[in-house]
């Protein structure tokens, strides 16, 4: 087993999940998780805001089973929003559709959404619906599509490792979409197992989406595509308020601070909360080399 394929597995352990919620942040995950509570989330948005830097907001937590947990999900989301708003940061939220009941019920989803981005749509607050696996793509697709009969307020996410990403782009260039290479652990007939194809794939739909979408989030931390892209705007004068660069909270901070220097639209995805362990796990899985965050962390002590 590869050592990627170790951490995914972990990522996916339900009792480790259970058991690091009860501990706070460990293993160094506070480098890459900006707290467990509003107040907190909201102290570093602000840092970064300062920046000039905008965030999007991640309250932690997926694959929910039960739905009191999926209702207090929401009711904390809820709450972000709210804290958002209020503060007058400069963020708006990312959310998992398993999270809020897309495993347990469609419908009991749905009206977790729909209150979700009801509320944002009266702040003028966007929504960004994470995309998760391969078997969570297409009812999260469905949900985004029955929600923005009322709300315009909602994007999501392409994943360029699977193959029918293309279909999906054209289907959806009309809203703001983050294109992403893709995180989870995925079988050989739906999705690209090579590093190159996965990048060749990605560059593809960034270009597609950034020449015929409505905008573009460029979720990378990957400086060969960011120096390719930043290349291909130029050459095809893409307007600034088309597209925006992503990166996680606590990684290539350097590199963040220095593309909204450059005047580029930046936005950190900013993860919080108890659930931190999944997240945490799929970023070692990305990058064995993140071990290195958690030796920092240990020693820093
Ligand atoms: P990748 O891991 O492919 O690395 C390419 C190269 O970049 C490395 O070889 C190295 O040279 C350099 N590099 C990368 N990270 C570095 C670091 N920390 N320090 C120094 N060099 C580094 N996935 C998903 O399935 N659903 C989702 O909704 C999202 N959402 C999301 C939001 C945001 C804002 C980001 C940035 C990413 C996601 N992802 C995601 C995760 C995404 O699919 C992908 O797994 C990771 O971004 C890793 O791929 P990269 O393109 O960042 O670099």
């Amino acid at each position: 087993m590869s050592l990627k394929d170790f951490f995914i597995e972990l990522s996916e352990n339900q009792f480790l999940n259970n058991n690091a919620k009860k501990y706070g942040l460990k293993l160094g995950a506070q480098s890459v998780v900006a707290g467990t509570s509003i107040p907190e989330v909201i102290e570093s948005i602000k840092e970064l805001n300062a920046l000039g830097i905008s965030c999007t907001v991640d309250n932690l937590g997926e694959f929910v089973y039960d739905k009191a947990e999926a209702t207090a999900a929401k009711e904390q989301i809820l709450a972000v929003i709210d804290a958002i708003h209020e503060s007058g940061v400069d963020a708006h939220i990312s959310l998992k559709p398993s999270q809020l009941g897309l495993d347990i019920e469609y419908d009991f989803c749905f009206n977790n959404l729909k209150e979700i981005v009801a509320l944002a749509d009266t702040y003028d607050i966007f929504v960004n619906f994470d995309m998760e696996n391969y078997d969570r793509l297409q009812p999260s697709f469905d949900l985004l599509k029955e929600l923005s009969q009322d709300h315009d307020n909602i994007g999501t996410v392409i994943q360029a490792y699977f193959f029918r990403a293309e279909e999906d782009i054209e289907k959806f260039k009309n809203y703001r979409l983050r294109i992403v290479k893709g995180a989870y652990k995925e079988p050989s007939h739906v999705a690209y197992q090579t590093k190159e194809e996965i990048n060749q794939n990605y560059i593809q739909l960034l270009e597609y989406h950034l020449l015929n979408g409505k905008f573009t989030s460029i979720a990378t931390h990957d400086h060969n595509v960011i120096n390719h892209i930043k290349q291909f705007i130029k050459d095809n004068n893409i307007p600034h308020n088309k597209y925006e660069f992503q990166m996680l909270y606590g990684f290539r901070r350097d590199m963040q601070v220095a593309l909204a220097k450059e005047g580029y639209n930046f936005c950190t995805y900013v993860p919080f909360g108890q659930d931190w362990y999944g997240y945490f796990m799929r970023r070692l899985a990305e990058r064995p080399q993140n071990m290195e965050l958690i030796v920092k962390q240990v020693f820093n002590k």
